[in-house]
């Protein structure tokens, strides 16, 4: 049943040196299963962003090990693990942004052509992502041309173009109004429901972690509780 999809084992990470040495993650022992929602909460500085960033494969621990679908990562050649990231997730950054002079459909579709999709495949699959969106009649735009909850369709419509397993979102609904963060919500939990797509939500929003199945709640650096079960209808779908 609980298939381990990403787990680590006593992760560290230290930031800088000597004076200004910091530990941000202090030795965090987690596993996370196919198909689960988990929402990664904590005051401003508690290491949410950096335990993402870990369990994405986007840093290196500075201790401990992440293993992703049973495979320790940690010793795996730096093009591997780039393939891997690229093959099994997607990513709703704040910090990837949207480069404002591609199309919409460029953006969507940068997945693909960094793994080597040929073009019509490219498109093809960008517009079906745009589609699911909504947003297909905005391909031919430039991204700097949207809104702020278009532009974050968009990111998801990047997130989901190769099939992850398992979809990574910091703030998804930071910087948005109540309607759209809804929508973008929605969205997200439709894909756990049809597609068992894993989500992995670092959120300041109660109401969002609230639908999640887990809660794992960070202060300085440590994992202090867990909650599970989701709190809501929408969760418990
Ligand atoms: N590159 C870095 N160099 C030095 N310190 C860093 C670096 N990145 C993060 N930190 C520090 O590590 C701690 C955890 O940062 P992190 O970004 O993980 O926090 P967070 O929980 O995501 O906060 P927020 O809710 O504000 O996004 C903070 O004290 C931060 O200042
Ligand atoms: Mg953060």
């Amino acid at each position: 049943m609980s298939t381990p999809v990403l787990e680590t084992e006593n992760l560290v990470k230290v930031y800088g040196r000597g004076a200004a040495r910091f530990e941000a993650l202090k030795g965090l022992t987690i596993q996370i299963n196919r198909g689960e929602t988990v929402a990664i909460v904590g005051k401003s500085g508690s290491g949410k962003s950096t335990l993402m960033h870990l369990l994405a494969l986007l840093d290196q621990p500075t201790h401990g090990v992440v293993a992703l679908e049973e495979k320790p990562v940690t010793q795996m050649k730096p093009t591997k693990i780039s393939k891997l990231r690229n093959e099994t997730f997607g990513f709703v950054f704040q910090q990837f942004f949207l480069n404002a002079n591609q199309t919409v459909l460029e953006n969507v579709t940068l997945p693909l052509k960094i793994a080597g999709v040929g073009k019509a495949e490219r498109n093809r699959r960008g517009m079906k992502a745009l589609e699911q969106l909504e947003m297909a009649d905005k391909a031919k735009n430039k991204a700097t041309n949207l809104s702020g909850g278009q532009k974050q369709r968009v990111c998801i419509a990047r997130a989901l173009i190769n099939n992850p397993s398992v979809i990574f979102a910091d703030e998804p609904t930071g910087n948005l109004d109540s309607a759209t963060s809804e929508t973008v919500e929605e969205i997200l939990f439709g894909l756990h429901r049809e597609h068992g797509i894993t989500l992995v939500i670092v959120t300041h929003d109660e109401d969002l972690a609230a639908k999640c199945q887990r809660r794992l709640i960070m202060q300085d650096g440590e994992i202090v509780r867990e909650e599970n079960g989701a709190q809501t209808a929408e969760g418990t779908r």
